[in-house]
């Protein structure tokens, strides 16, 4: 069986999830980790198991024999962090938001396709079963024609000023946080909307909640709240001209996927819990991709990844809301 060396940058939350997900892949070697200090480093290897560690990215991508990366590191480091490992004839799952902006998805990813290697925005929501079994009941036309999509994503999370979340300087705010999902779902299930109207509340440089409707000119529209200052139950309802779905709760992650005619009856009901901790599905994505030489994944397209990101530009410009050094 082809086996392939994953490398690991930035050892924060979402790196320790993510390895308890890799180490349970039989096609993963759990090569190298990346820290900014050798002591990070070390303990996270230990943890899990890699073979080498790094207290340096850079180190990390020159000398390690990691043949896909994946990058966990706040959003305005992500360019940097790609850069560096497609330099080095990398290929790599980098995570979501995938930069902080258009300008720069558009340039790493041409950068990508010039060295000719795999690279993949991960958005394991598009990866996962229930997510799978919508898009086979939209397209097999048991809601009909999409009109109305509600999706939110807010959860109520204490101002921390050290947090990447609320820090500008490191591409924080809940758009690019947690907004990509529902816009990311949207776009999957509408393409670019004709009008976007949308607020946000400013605080400490970035968007402490927004909302977000996009209409369509055949009448369509979603409407999406996004936030880090109330809890929602951030659920999903895509509901056409013959019923609607309902993902929750938590859509992006769900374990069911509800289908219901258009009178409220439940037509169909898609139970399926992970069998690790759900980034199991994204990993098998990678290696299935890098299995039959594919350079980019059919279901996380990079014109997908740069859409999302083109609107998540025009709401921010709406807001007049500048991250980093932009
Ligand atoms: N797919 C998902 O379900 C999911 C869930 C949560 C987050 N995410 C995404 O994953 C990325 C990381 O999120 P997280 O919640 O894991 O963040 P986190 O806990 O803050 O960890 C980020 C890590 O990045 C490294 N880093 C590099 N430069 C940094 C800087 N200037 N400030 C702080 N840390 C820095 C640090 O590792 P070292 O100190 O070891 O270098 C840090 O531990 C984000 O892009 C986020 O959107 C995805």
């Amino acid at each position: 069986m082809q086996k392939y060396k994953w490398g690991v940058i930035g050892t924060g939350k979402i790196a320790h999830t993510f390895a308890a997900a890799l180490k349970h892949s039989e096609k993963a070697e759990l090569c190298a980790v990346a820290s900014r200090t050798d002591e990070r480093a070390k303990k996270f290897a230990e943890e899990f198991g890699f073979s080498e560690y790094y207290g340096s990215y850079r180190e990390f991508a020159e000398k390690s024999d990691a043949e896909i990366v994946y990058i966990a590191t706040p959003m305005a480091s992500h360019f940097d962090d790609a850069w560096l490992c497609l330099e080095n004839g990398k290929n790599v799952l980098c995570e979501k938001s995938l930069t902080i902006n258009s300008a720069q998805t558009k340039k790493l990813l041409a950068f990508a396709k010039e060295k000719d290697l795999f690279f993949m925005e991960a958005m394991w929501m598009k990866c996962r079963p229930v997510y799978k079994k919508m898009k086979e009941w939209i397209a097999a036309g048991l809601i009909g024609d999409i009109e109305y999509i509600k999706v939110d994503f807010s959860n109520f999370i204490p101002y921390d000023p050290n947090d990447r979340l609320f820090r500008a300087d490191c591409g924080g705010g809940c758009l690019l946080d947690l907004g990509i999902y529902p816009i990311t779902l949207t776009h999957d299930l509408l393409g670019m909307p004709d009008e976007i109207i949308s607020s946000a509340h400013m605080m400490y440089g970035i968007d402490m909640s927004n909302t977000i409707i996009f209409r369509y000119k055949n009448g369509a529209f979603s409407s999406m709240d996004n936030g880090f200052e109330i809890q929602l139950r951030n659920n999903a309802v895509i509901s056409g001209t013959k019923g609607f779905i309902t993902l929750g709760n938590w859509f992006h992650c769900t374990h069911e996927g509800i289908l219901y005619d258009r009178s409220g009856k439940e037509a169909e009901r898609f139970v399926r819990k992970d069998d690790i901790n759900g980034y199991e599905y994204e990993i098998a994505e990678v290696h299935g991709c890098l299995d039959v030489g594919l350079k980019e994944s059919p279901l996380v397209p990079h014109s997908d990844t740069i859409a999302v990101m083109e609107l998540m530009d025009q709401c921010r410009a709406q807001w007049g809301m500048k991250l980093a050094n932009e």
